[in-house]
């Protein structure tokens, strides 16, 4: 269809012909972007929300699958969190296959946090905006990437590598019920994967941005011990376990200061520049009049893509150090230094994506995203992996309230994915390496 529209001055006559394969299609596999947009709310309906039961969500792979005569397969890593994968088979099986990862579940909401819609309603408004929880994080990927392959099946389209769609549980959390360890699987081996695809972001200006690397993240807990005494008693501030906290926090604060100026001058598409941290838990105290013998405070820290983890690991225990004695810290997360995709002619698959958006009139660019996706446990796996959520010109409103998605959108992200799709799953063996491993790069140490 590509072929008939660049030929523009013919294009007239081959209108009737076009209806005819859309009208066709549509009654046997439900093709048409009315049925993507049902299919999307009755997704949304499915309350997902982390650690709930995803019995629903899986019964609606199935029943896809079943529709689409698709094997599917379900497999629990841990009791209670379902794994989905779904196989689109490529007619040469030796080759690298293509991995459409999302995750199923959903960060909470609720009508009382000031939604004007039932966040699980999955409600069509006047201006075509789809509500819910879900619409951009990441439900409507999950429909894009099954929509895109249905009109591919439709089309007539040929694959060369297999597409397997997989469906993780738990990625809000951290996904060490989900991806982790799906990666470790014999699953996950068999699939054969060359590249994988994840989420990315809705990005508030006319392009899709494509994310190349994460963040990692750093969660550490500071127990500052000191004496206990009455209220009323007035010990040296170094012994006390507020003030050897409260040298922590300034400490810490400082290297904040200066991290935020970094973050002032990053480039807005960079945010591997910085080091961010946030001190989001303070505990102490037992009453009013007791000086606690304990403060516990807890950090989270998103790690510039440069930073050498070994090295940073010493300063922070040097810090605790200074601070005075008797303080622990305790790592609750510590990622290690995740891998970066490249993004230019060194891997075929980048020239596939970029050249699928050129065709389909959207602008694709590589972003370091401050936060953290799925993606990072995948490139540390080893496997080239790119984030990407066709959401342009979209108010950012991936966990926010009344999050939502406009249908046009949408619909313009399955027409995105058919041709990402179709050119990913098309690249000849003999242009991609041997060993996937070969598409990533390290930034840090
Ligand atoms: C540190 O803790 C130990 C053991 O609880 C205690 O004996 C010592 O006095 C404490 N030191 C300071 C400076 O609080
Ligand atoms: C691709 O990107 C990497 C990492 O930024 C760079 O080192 C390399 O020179 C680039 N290669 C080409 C062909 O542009
Ligand atoms: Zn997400």
């Amino acid at each position: 269809m590509t072929e008939i529209f660049r030929r523009g001055e013919k294009m007239m006559t081959y209108i009737p012909i076009l209806l005819a394969v859309l009208l066709g299609s549509q009654g046997q596999a439900k093709v048409a972007d009315s049925d993507a947009v049902k299919l999307l709310q009755k997704y949304v309906q499915i309350n997902t929300v982390t650690t709930s039961d995803l019995t629903k969500a899986v019964d609606f792979w199935k029943q896809l699958a079943a529709e689409d005569n698709l094997p599917i397969s379900v497999h629990e890593y841990t009791p209670g969190y379902p794994v989905v994968i779904i196989k689109w088979a490529g007619t040469d099986d030796s080759l690298d296959s293509i991995m459409l990862n999302s995750h199923m579940d959903v960060v909470p909401a609720a009508m009382s946090d000031g939604w004007t819609y039932d966040p699980f309603s999955g409600h069509l408004d006047t201006n075509g905006d789809i509500y819910g929880r879900g619409t951009q994080d990441m439900k409507s990927v999950s429909i894009q990437y099954y929509m895109a392959l249905r009109r591919l099946k439709a089309n007539n389209i040929p694959l060369l590598r297999n597409v397997y769609m997989t469906l993780m549980p738990d990625e809000e959390l951290g996904a060490e019920n989900g991806m982790i360890p799906f990666l470790k699987s014999q699953e996950f081996l068999d699939m054969n994967v060359g590249l994988e695809l994840d989420e990315g972001t809705s990005y508030p200006i006319p392009f899709i941005p494509v994310f190349y690397q994460d963040k990692v993240v750093w969660q550490i807990r500071v127990d500052c011990y000191g004496i206990s005494a009455h209220g009323s008693t007035f010990p040296t501030t170094d012994s006390t376990a507020t003030g050897k906290c409260n040298n922590v926090i300034n400490r810490f604060f400082q290297f904040r200061d200066e991290q935020y100026a970094l973050y002032g001058k990053a480039a807005q598409d960079n945010a591997g520049g910085y080091t961010s941290i946030n001190l989001n838990r303070i505990n102490a105290g037992t009453a009013d009049n007791v000086i606690p013998s304990h403060v516990s405070l807890v950090f989270d820290m998103r790690l510039g893509n440069t930073v050498d983890t070994e090295e940073f690991d010493a300063t922070l225990h040097k810090w605790i150090s200074e601070a005075g004695e008797n303080i622990t810290l305790t790592y609750i997360l510590k990622n290690q230094q995740s891998p970066a995709t490249y993004t230019n002619t060194t891997t075929p698959y980048w020239t596939a994506i970029t050249t699928a958006a050129a065709s389909a009139g959207v602008i694709v660019a590589p972003i370091l995203p401050p936060g953290s996706t799925d993606a990072r446990h995948v490139r540390n796996a080893g496997y080239p992996a790119y984030g990407v959520s066709p959401m342009p010109s979209t108010e950012l409103l991936l966990h926010s309230v009344n999050e939502r998605l406009n249908k046009n959108t949408f619909t313009k992200g399955i027409s995105f994915y058919e041709k990402v799709i179709k050119n990913l799953a098309n690249v000849p063996g003999s242009a991609t390496a041997q060993n996937p491993v070969a598409y990533l790069y390290k930034t840090a140490e």
